[in-house]
């Protein structure tokens, strides 16, 4: 994995400013624990920085006949099971991906339910939730002129809600804003 060139190019796309955080949130006693190696767990930027690139570490570990996409096996297979478990959206519908982290997963729901009008992310960490939101910005296409895009809004959020993804990309596509420029 390239981490350090993966860690290297989030951090360089702030700045960075951490979402005001809603007073009536309260943050369990387990979520201020160390966790994943980070002494604030994903109360830090560190965290946030290296969400995208340990998700393809994760997947790697987890899918070793796949190497490097090990992470498009791993959510393909998240994929599945929802399609199995009969999940669907109807047209128009809302879609809330509860602790959507640097947005990777939300990105990907948006781009496998394309009739959903929005799909908001939401997380209780306000460091993932503005790294999600600029994740997102730089994944989101590139608008056309003279054509409206449903529905492709960033969402404010608080300190346990976040971004929104527009349902625009391609299935399969796995997120990772970071993956082909901090890799290329
Ligand atoms: C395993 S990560 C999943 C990340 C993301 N869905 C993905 O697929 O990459 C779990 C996420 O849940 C968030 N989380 C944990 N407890 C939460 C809570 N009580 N409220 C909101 N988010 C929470 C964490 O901050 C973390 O980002």
């Amino acid at each position: 994995m390239p981490w350090t060139d993966a860690l290297a190019w989030v951090k360089a796309r702030g700045p960075w400013v951490l979402p005001e955080l809603d007073p009536d949130v309260a943050v369990p006693e387990y979520y201020r624990e160390p966790f994943h190696a980070y002494e604030s767990g994903n109360l830090c930027w560190e965290a946030a920085f290296e969400g995208e690139i340990a998700s393809r570490a994760v997947g790697a570990r987890n899918f070793p006949a796949a190497g490097a996409d090990g992470e498009l096996a791993f959510r393909g297979a998240f994929d599945d099971a929802l399609g199995e478990l009969g999940a669907a959206v109807p047209r128009g519908g809302a879609v809330i991906d509860f602790g959507c982290a640097s947005d990777i997963s939300t990105r990907r729901i948006a781009a496998n339910w394309p009739g959903a009008a929005s799909v908001l992310g939401l997380d209780l960490s306000p460091h993932f939730v503005a790294v999600g939101r600029r994740l997102h910005e730089l994944a989101a296409p590139r608008r056309r002129p003279r054509r409206r895009r449903k529905a492709a809004r960033a969402v404010a959020g608080s300190g346990s809600t976040i971004g929104a993804a527009s349902p625009a990309r391609r299935r399969g596509s796995g997120g990772g804003a970071a993956r082909g420029r901090a890799a290329g």
